[in-house]
């Protein structure tokens, strides 16, 4: 039997600190989606967003605390009686709230705000205790506490359980720590923080050493019993511990780190393919858990070895982690409810008008492409709910290309429901279309990324093309599929345009120029 004491508490912060990783941000209906697998898969804290930070993440923060079922729904809040409120006003329609909030506590962030350790300490008890005021569940974390000196570090953790905190979260912000380090930490503050036995200690780890999920877990040794985590580790530079490894970690290896976790583990890969999709970040090939290749046995001696005994060369079952084999689904022929069947199968459940437009697409697929698989109509699906609202759509697309340059390319995109037509040159067939859309919609905006990945095999595969760009500041990604690389990367490319036309927009009313890390 599992004790209480044994279960760890999975806390996601892909809405909040996945989604501050520069080009990731979602729509407001992404979060809530988001939002909602997370709720259903059994994760038990959900840290929705930073309210203060703008208009649109307060609305995204109260509108999942309405909505969620059975998890606790988490808003960050800096060190001020204003974010605090803010927070609050968000999370306080959730069945279960929790008020996180922080400060940077290491020598260099208590620079930031000029406080010297006594007024950060005097800070420290007095916004805890205006958030526990509040709130029951109160979340309290020193920022980059992995780089704070020892006694300060104890000292103020002291201060925040006496002020009420309910979970000390012990942050590695910036990636620095080391398994055995981080075990120590922890266990250390619960041995001699007067309180530490009342209160829940939680770890907070980023990858830059890429040793995210090793402390966590090693923290969890420690004595802490809650993981903070993003679906494929989404997150700023190398990102933050991922939920999906840690889960399955303390899942497959329960023999020697016997702890629980609520998490329903078939539900992974839905909702890693989804979080890579509505954030343009892909999965690299080669990642652990949700990868594609996780699963792949290429080598012979491998091959040879599954087909005898499959626990020869793996350690979890594909279907423990959502993964079922890759189907050949259907072709040309195939009608309208085989269309509607499967794609329930894959967790689209369609209204008949919505049904109708997908079934278009499905055929035109179809006519290109003999095969359909899985994955094909998860990246029709996805692309459907990309275009949905957009002011800029693609009509066609027509390049030269070839040996002998300049390559040529020939745009129609409709704006704001006028068609508008456009010719230009390039170092290639797509840096001419690009040209072309870029005549049509003038923008300063830089490319940052251009990233093109087959969705299955085969040469007539449709390919998957990332666009991520920046503008003043603003970073946006768009994502398109398609068995044409050209017409994918000009829809991809249009479909990122789209995204900073949304993005420009809302700046003038509600720009974003909140960080999380200016401290008060
Ligand atoms: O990495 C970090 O320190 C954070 C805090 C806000 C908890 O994300
Ligand atoms: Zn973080």
């Amino acid at each position: 039997m599992t004790s209480p004491k044994d279960r760890v508490v999975i806390f996601d912060t892909t809405l909040r600190d996945g989604e501050q990783s520069p080009g990731a941000t979602m729509t407001h209906d992404e979060k809530l989606e988001i939002a909602s697998m997370l709720d259903e898969m059994g994760v038990d804290i959900i840290e929705a967003g930073f309210p203060i930070a703008s208009d649109g993440d307060f609305a995204a923060v109260s509108e999942i605390a309405k909505n969620a079922e059975s998890a606790t729904i988490c808003g960050l809040a800096r060190a001020n009686f204003k974010d605090i409120d803010r927070c609050w006003d968000a999370v306080k329609h959730a069945k279960s709230p929790r008020i996180h909030t922080f400060i940077g506590t290491s020598p260099l962030h208590r620079a930031i705000p000029n406080l010297n350790k006594d007024e950060m300490a005097d800070r420290i008890h007095d916004t805890v205790t205006h958030a526990r005021n509040l709130c029951d569940n109160v979340q309290w974390s020193p920022m980059d506490a992995t780089r704070t000196e020892w006694d300060y570090l104890a000292r103020v953790v002291e201060i925040a359980i006496k002020a009420g905190a309910t979970t000390i979260n012990i942050p590695d912000t910036v990636g620095y720590t080391a398994p055995v380090e981080s075990a120590d930490l922890i266990r250390r503050l619960i041995a001699e923080v007067p309180g530490a036995e009342d209160v829940i200690f939680a770890t907070h780890c980023h990858n830059d050493l890429g040793m995210a999920t090793a402390n966590s877990l090693a923290a969890v040794e420690g004595g802490a019993r809650q993981i903070e985590c993003t679906i494929n580790g989404l997150g700023e530079r190398a990102g933050n511990t991922a939920l999906e490894e840690v889960v399955m970690a303390l899942k497959v290896r329960g023999d020697i780190m016997p702890y629980t976790t609520g998490v329903e583990t078939t539900k992974l890969m839905a909702i890693s393919r989804r979080v890579a999709a509505v954030s343009g970040f892909p999965v690299q090939f080669n990642k652990a858990i949700v990868g594609k290749n996780a699963f792949a046995h290429e080598s012979g001696i491998h091959q040879d070895g599954m087909l005898k005994n499959a626990e020869t060369f793996e350690i979890m079952r594909p279907e423990d982690v959502g993964l079922s084999e890759t189907s050949l689904v259907m072709g040309k022929h195939s009608g309208r409810a085989a269309l509607r069947s499967k794609l329930k199968e894959l967790g689209y459940d369609l209204a008949d008008n919505q049904l109708a437009d997908v079934f278009v697409r499905f055929k035109a697929l179809a006519d290109r492409k003999k095969e359909i698989y899985d994955d094909d109509l998860i990246a029709l699906m996805q692309d459907e709910e990309r275009t949905g609202e957009d002011r800029i759509k693609v009509d066609r697309v027509r390049v030269v290309c070839g040996t002998d340059g300049p390559q040529e390319a020939e745009i129609t995109l409709t704006i704001d429901g006028e068609a508008h037509s456009s010719e230009a040159t390039g170092d290639g067939p797509v840096d001419a279309a690009f040209n072309a859309v870029k005549a049509l919609v003038p923008h300063k905006a830089r490319l940052q990324l251009y990233q093109v990945s087959a969705v299955t095999e085969g040469t007539d595969a449709q390919a998957t093309v990332t666009v991520r760009m920046e503008e003043e500041g603003r970073i946006v990604s768009g994502q398109s599929a398609d068995t044409d690389t050209v017409v994918s990367s000009v829809r991809a490319y249009v479909n990122a345009l789209n995204r900073l036309l949304v993005r420009r927009e809302k700046a003038g009313k509600d720009a974003r120029e909140i960080s999380y890390k200016d401290a008060g």
